[in-house]
């Protein structure tokens, strides 16, 4: 059974006031906060077993790397990856898709074609355009309609032999849609395309299944899903991972190294050069122990009801716009007010102690597209509030009142 009160005591942050109002946290799309499981294996991790990993024969490195090896399996049951060596560990969503956007320089020649979204966030179109201007490829984006959903008879239209990769979001980081990734992927394959996911804004709502999504790549970052900053998955097809080329050169990625030419280490280690985030890597099974522990189903049930919640309140709201009102959304609402600044409401409800994101959230072709210069953006998640909210629309109205 799923009880806020119970949850929201996991979370020391939440009782603290920030400008003397208790703290109400709406910024969970960009980092979520960490219940106390999470900061204590932090601390237990650097109290008793901190060692570098992979490498030592001694007591601590060997328990250092156990812990390590058994985080990555819980990892690959959590998505059920067929094989441990196809979940690799990274500093987040971001290192994970320039890692394949790097590789994949191998597969992809001169007049061929990378696809990406409209609403992609900005990590997942550089790397792609990066590989575009190398290998001298054509960059294409799949449109989305006046809600925020992708329009899939174009994307069907624009898919052909000659597009060797399709890279998209799970879920939009400044709409909410959660995009129809299976579609997505099937289609691709039918062409022989290649197939990334963003995972990023699923990772903390969703489970993904890699066997039953059939994609190639899926990444996450771990500090969005209550793991520590600077902790990630990509998950890389066996097939795949065994053809792309290495991204980093380094220690740990090596089978041999001679000077005239070195050869390569097995999965998982031939893209984990060098000393990883250790803490971050086992700390991230923690989390998604937590997270289990609560039950995604019951996680996404309830943050539904508060994205319904929210979208009515605010709605109330005159002048107030939601930007992003797919059928199929996870608890995102961006909204602006007719002639007031997105920058303004922020400051002024942080004010009252409610931390909003504002700006471009980091998808400039989502602005220009709904041409705004930005959005204020409440991100709720499974231990925020309809009290919460309702804070959230009585602090609007002020600033509004204020601005206006
Ligand atoms: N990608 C993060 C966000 O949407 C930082 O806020």
């Amino acid at each position: 059974m799923f009880d806020i009160n119970k949850v929201r005591e996991d979370f020391p942050i939440l009782n603290q006031k920030v400008n003397g109002k208790p703290l109400v946290y709406f910024d969970n799309a960009a980092t979520s906060q960490k219940p106390q499981v999470v900061i204590d294996a932090i601390s237990d991790y650097y109290s008793s077993i901190n060692a570098n990993i992979h490498r030592g024969v001694h007591a601590l490195s060997q328990l250092a790397t156990d812990a390590y090896e058994v985080s990555r399996l819980k990892i690959q049951k959590h998505i059920n990856a067929k094989h441990s060596h196809e979940v690799l560990f990274t500093t987040g969503t971001t290192s994970g898709i320039n890692l394949v956007a790097s590789g994949f320089s191998k597969f992809v020649k001169e007049g061929d074609k990378v696809m990406v979204s409209a609403m992609e966030h900005h990590s997942n179109i550089v790397p792609w355009q990066m590989l575009c201007e190398r290998a001298g490829a054509t960059l294409l984006v799949i449109p989305m309609n006046d809600k925020g959903e992708l329009i899939l008879e174009e994307y069907e239209r624009l898919l052909d032999e000659q597009v060797k990769i399709v890279a998209v979001n799970h879920i939009s980081n400044s709409l909410g849609t959660i995009n129809p990734i299976k579609f997505i992927i099937d289609k691709a394959h039918a062409v022989g395309a290649a197939v990334l996911i963003d995972g990023a804004q699923a990772a903390p709502h969703l489970q993904p299944d890699m066997q039953a999504l059939d994609c190639d790549f899926y990444t996450f970052s771990g500090h969005k899903a209550c793991g520590p900053t600077g902790s990630g998955v990509l998950y890389g097809k066996e097939k795949w991972l065994n053809k792309l080329p290495p991204y980093q050169g380094g220690g740990e990625m090596i089978k041999e190294v001679r000077f005239e030419k070195s050869t390569y280490a097995e999965l998982p280690h031939k893209f984990e050069a060098g000393t990883p985030n250790i803490e971050g890597g086992i700390v991230l099974g923690t989390a998604i122990d937590y997270l289990n522990q609560v039950g995604l189903h019951n996680i996404m049930a309830y943050e539904q009801e508060l994205l319904s919640y929210g979208t009515q309140k605010l709605q109330e709201i005159e002048g107030l716009k939601i930007i992003g009102t797919a059928e199929n959304k996870t608890s995102v609402i961006s909204f602006n007010i007719d002639g007031i600044h997105p920058y303004d409401i922020g400051a002024i409800v942080d004010k009252m102690g409610i931390a909003v994101r504002t700006g471009h959230h980091c998808t400039q072709p989502v602005m220009e597209f709904f041409n705004v210069p930005g959005t204020v953006r409440a991100s709720f998640s499974f231990y925020n509030t309809k009290e919460e909210i309702d804070a959230l629309a009585a602090a609007v109205v002020k600033a509004k009142n204020m601005l206006g």
